[in-house]
């Protein structure tokens, strides 16, 4: 294995920086000439690709995005956007792929992988919602963000004596809003998983009242439905003057966090040896804090569980 190239896609995720210095300075390290494409599956079809140097990677382990630019390439699932995608490795002696996304990418790692390319798979997405890994690159930084931002909403929250709804990332899964609102003590957690009762979440609101007490945190997963309704619902049946925050992108970026940073740093450095070991069409992972890979194929036709047992930790701590 020569050359390899490495590209970042679908949504940005903090700590993607990190994977992909330690892509290319692992490539680097083992005398392989690596190669960034710039802007996803759009960089491989359009032949946006560049030498990568150790120090074209260097001062970016702590910030937050992709160097290299993204993008959800609609071209590249078209079959004259993968021939030509197909036609640029071969130009360009790609010899193996490092791809860092989320699903929709590791689709189109499949797809390569099918068409006899080398590829290897790193899971970067805020939202945690690939089933073969415990882990993905970004999520607990995007949890913190939200913790912080429930942090100050709770402030205003008590001096006002108001009930606030947060919507939080996670498309299709409830991850964020569970992790962060276990982590900031919400009274009310709403996931696409887990039905929920709007009567229920203002008994508690009520409940908190009767005992003095001022904020009320309601986290909404986006995915759920509208969370002005939710808001007016809350109001209505409460007589609690509800406001609504959509935390939206700030949720995505901003520095990495500590474990981003390693995680990434550990399963880029990965990817790169298993390329070098000849392996291929396999996604690099964390089950049970350790790095391990599978073959795309099983992993993307895993479906997620979600995490019931810590749903209900949050929900009794939160009476
Ligand atoms: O990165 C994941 C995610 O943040 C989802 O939670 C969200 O639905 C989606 O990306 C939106 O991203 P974009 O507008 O960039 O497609």
């Amino acid at each position: 294995m020569k050359t390899i190239g490495v590209l970042t896609s679908g949504g940005d995720a903090p700590g993607m920086n990190a994977a992909l210095r330690a892509v290319v300075r692992t490539g680097i390290y083992n005398d392989v000439r690596m190669m960034g494409i710039k802007c996803g599956y759009d960089g491989l079809i359009n032949g946006d690709i560049d030498d990568m140097t150790l120090s074209s990677v260097a001062d970016i382990i702590h910030r937050g995005g992709t160097v290299l630019k993204t993008a959800r390439s609609d071209e590249f699932v078209t079959k004259d956007g993968f021939n030509r995608a197909l036609n640029i490795i071969d130009v360009f002696n790609l010899d193996g792929l490092v791809v860092l996304g989320g699903d929709g990418t590791f689709k189109g790692a499949k797809s390569l992988a099918d068409a006899g390319i080398p590829v290897i798979g790193i899971p970067c997405t805020i939202d945690n919602d690939l089933a073969y890994t415990d882990y993905t690159i970004g999520f607990f930084t995007a949890v913190e963000t939200v913790v912080e931002a429930i942090g100050k909403i709770r402030d205003t929250s008590s001096s006002h004596g108001r009930a606030n709804v947060i919507e939080v990332m996670g498309r299709n899964c409830g991850d964020i809003a569970l992790y962060s609102g276990l982590a900031g003590g919400a009274e009310s957690i709403i996931v696409p998983e887990i039905e929920y009762d709007i009567d229920q979440i203002c008994e508690k609101v009520i409940r908190g009242r009767n005992r003095n007490k001022l904020h009320h945190i309601i986290i909404v997963a986006e995915g759920v439905g509208n969370p002005y309704s939710i808001a007016q619902e809350v109001e209505e049946k409460t007589n609690i003057e509800t406001k609504v925050t959509v935390l939206g992108y700030l949720q995505r970026g901003g520095t990495p966090n500590t474990l981003d940073r390693i995680m990434g740093s550990e399963m880029g450095k990965s990817a790169v040896e298993l390329l070098l070991e000849g392996k291929s069409a396999r996604l690099v992972g964390v089950k049970c804090n350790d790095i391990f890979d599978i073959d795309i194929d099983e992993a993307l036709k895993m479906r997620r569980t979600f995490d019931k047992g810590m749903y209900n930790t949050a929900n009794i701590l939160s009476l």
